[in-house]
């Protein structure tokens, strides 16, 4: 089918055939009763008007305090967090605000299936660079070194991954970081998940913008 996602496709031919859908993830659970809650009083206090281009400040620094606790990185509300409606969307943003037609992006494979059509939807040229059992479905420097040309402009990478659930390591990180600063790339990491393999932020317990707004976010940029 032209002009549609494969969760279209696959949810269609599920339902066709009266089939257990694999193809697309249903949460199983009932939302969060902190997060209705917070959504409901927003909506009976009035709060109807525009937001902020960049997104809600104190959602912002929430998430400030939220990436300082967990990584220990000290990111600035105002000037290094945006808010965007969802991870597509924020992949979606970043790739039209850095790319020019032609540009090559190194999209490590497994991935989302709307990263690579990000890329091409901003003019660039998604370059497929594959990840192995062997490393446990990292992605190496070598991998990525031999993927890059005298177009390249950025590395797309996704972990913990979907769908290998991968999670990228140390020693991995750092080739993945040898490689951009060696070629001048943007590093654009797609991390809807990082509470998977990060533990929870005491500090930020009870504290419901952070946390279910923390759910929407869907990507983290970084460096
Ligand atoms: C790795 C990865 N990136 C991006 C997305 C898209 O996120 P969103 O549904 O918030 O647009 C998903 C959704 O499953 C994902 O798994």
């Amino acid at each position: 089918m032209q002009g549609t996602t494969i969760f279209t496709t696959m949810s269609a031919l599920a339902q066709e055939h009266n089939a257990i859908n694999l193809g697309q993830g249903f949460p199983d659970f009932p939302m969060s009763p902190v997060l209705t809650e917070a959504v409901n009083h927003a909506m009976q206090s009035g709060y109807n008007q525009y937001a902020p281009m960049a997104g809600w400040l104190p959602l912002r620094e929430v998430l400030a305090e939220k990436i300082d606790y967990l990584y220990g990185q000290s990111v600035h509300p105002d000037t290094e967090i945006t808010i965007t409606p969802g991870g597509t969307y924020a992949i979606y943003t970043a790739f039209t605000s850095i790319l020019r037609p032609g540009d090559e992006v190194l999209v490590v494979q497994q991935c989302f299936v709307a990263n690579a059509a990000a890329v091409e939807m901003a003019g660039g040229v998604a370059v497929p660079v594959n990840a192995y059992a062997d490393t446990d479905f990292q992605v190496t420097g070598a991998a990525l070194e031999a993927a890059v040309t005298s177009r390249s402009k950025a590395i797309l990478i996704s972990y913990p991954n979907n769908p290998t659930g991968a999670v990228l390591s140390r020693e991995y990180l750092l080739e993945v970081a040898a490689v951009a600063e060696r070629h001048d790339l943007v590093v654009l990491s797609d991390e809807p998940l990082p509470d998977l393999h990060a533990p929870a932020p005491a500090a930020l317990e009870g504290r419901a913008a952070g946390d279910g707004a923390a759910d929407f976010f869907g990507l983290d940029i970084g460096w």
